[in-house]
């Protein structure tokens, strides 16, 4: 710092209380005495992320200029409904013009993007916390990498959308819950299924779809290199779990199932983006239904269980017991995906990196 330059102030108890969120866990931290690399599976896959560590200072091209009106794009559901929906009776958007649909593309991108980062933390806390909580050596050394990558995607979301998109939203209320859940669980298993198998699963889905729309060169790197570490946390729950489940009784495996189940919801939910609407200054209880009954939105959101459906099928997961997660996932239209390549060797093809 040079002596022309202000002092950064100091912020006060109070400010600094209002970042903080505390959430206790109640699972016990488990030492290992022995070293046996028995999980081959496991070990390929440390050394695999290992070799595939990017450095997000020097290989995304941060000078790239973003607009985020720019890339805003008309033929999304949501811009089309909301275009629709100024023409409905009594709408409250019945004033709206190009501008305001605009700002509402550029407001539902840094959303999204936002609970992308939010989920980032969420997935950084849970594999510190596998890594004190699993009894497998192989688990600990690989969480232990997934946990730097985890950093490092925290870091480049919050930077995308501080310096090129003026700031971020708070995490979704649903998003929220669902992470509670997680690191609440005292069962070092459910922590996988949570954030490994729910919540990267369908991340990896919605990065793919965002990766393939967006025109900023910026954000396509950014989405590939991430997607890349993605696939390795998502093969990671799979092969872990596989192993695990067959152990289990049927008792424990509906508890999984209602687990999947529960968190499967909360996510849908949370693409509601109320918060948005509230932004815009429109009442999200007048708004959403006239944007939320539509086929092609239904579509969208159905496409983000491409990834968890077949995933829950490799575990045992849909048809253990009476098949009760198979009767939920066909009531929620997402049952068509099971058969769609899981993630358990599907990182491969998605290497960025070497
Ligand atoms: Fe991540
Ligand atoms: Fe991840």
């Amino acid at each position: 710092m040079t002596a022309t330059e202000p002092e950064p102030e100091v912020p006060s108890r109070a400010e600094v209380d209002a970042t903080v969120k505390v959430v206790h866990d109640h699972a016990d931290r488990i030492f290992l005495w022995s070293h046996d690399r028995s999980r081959g599976q496991l070990v390929t896959l440390y050394n695999k992320a290992m070799g595939s560590q990017w450095n997000s200072v020097t290989e995304l091209d941060w000078d790239t200029e973003v607009d985020p009106e720019a890339l805003v794009d008309r033929s999304t559901p949501l811009l089309q409904l909301t275009t629709a929906a100024r023409e409905v009776d009594g709408s409250p958007i019945a004033s709206w013009g190009d501008k305001e649909l605009i700002a509402l593309g550029v407001e539902s991108f840094k959303a999204q993007l936002s609970q992308f980062m939010h989920g980032e933390q969420g997935a950084l806390i849970c594999t510190a916390k596998i890594v004190e909580t699993v009894p497998w050596i192989d688990a600990k050394y690989y969480a232990s990498t997934q946990v730097m990558d985890e950093a490092r995607h925290v870091e480049v979301f919050a930077k995308y959308l501080d310096d090129k998109l003026s700031g971020h939203y708070p995490i979704n209320a649903h998003l929220r819950l669902l992470l509670d859940d997680i690191v609440n669980d005292s069962r070092w298993d459910m922590t996988y299924l949570g954030m490994q198998i729910m919540v990267e699963g369908l991340a990896l889905a919605a990065f793919g779809f965002m990766r393939e729309m967006t025109p900023d060169p910026l954000l396509k790197q950014l989405l590939r290199y991430v997607m890349s570490d993605e696939a390795r946390h998502v093969a990671f729950g799979v092969l872990s779990l596989k192993e695990y489940y067959t152990e289990l009784t049927d008792t424990e495996l509906r508890e999984r199932q209602e687990f999947a189940f529960e968190a499967a919801v909360r996510m849908r939910d949370r693409f509601l983006q109320q918060e948005v609407w509230e932004r815009m200054g429109i009442k999200p209880a007048e708004i959403l239904p006239l944007v939320v009954a539509d086929p092609g939105r239904g579509m969208f959101q159905q496409m983000l269980f491409s990834k968890i459906v077949p995933n829950c099928k490799k575990l045992g997961l849909l048809d253990a017991g009476d098949g009760w997660l198979r009767t939920k996932f066909t009531e929620m239209g997402v049952i068509q995906f099971e058969d769609w390549q899981d993630t358990g060797e599907e990182y491969e093809s998605l290497q960025a990196t070497g």
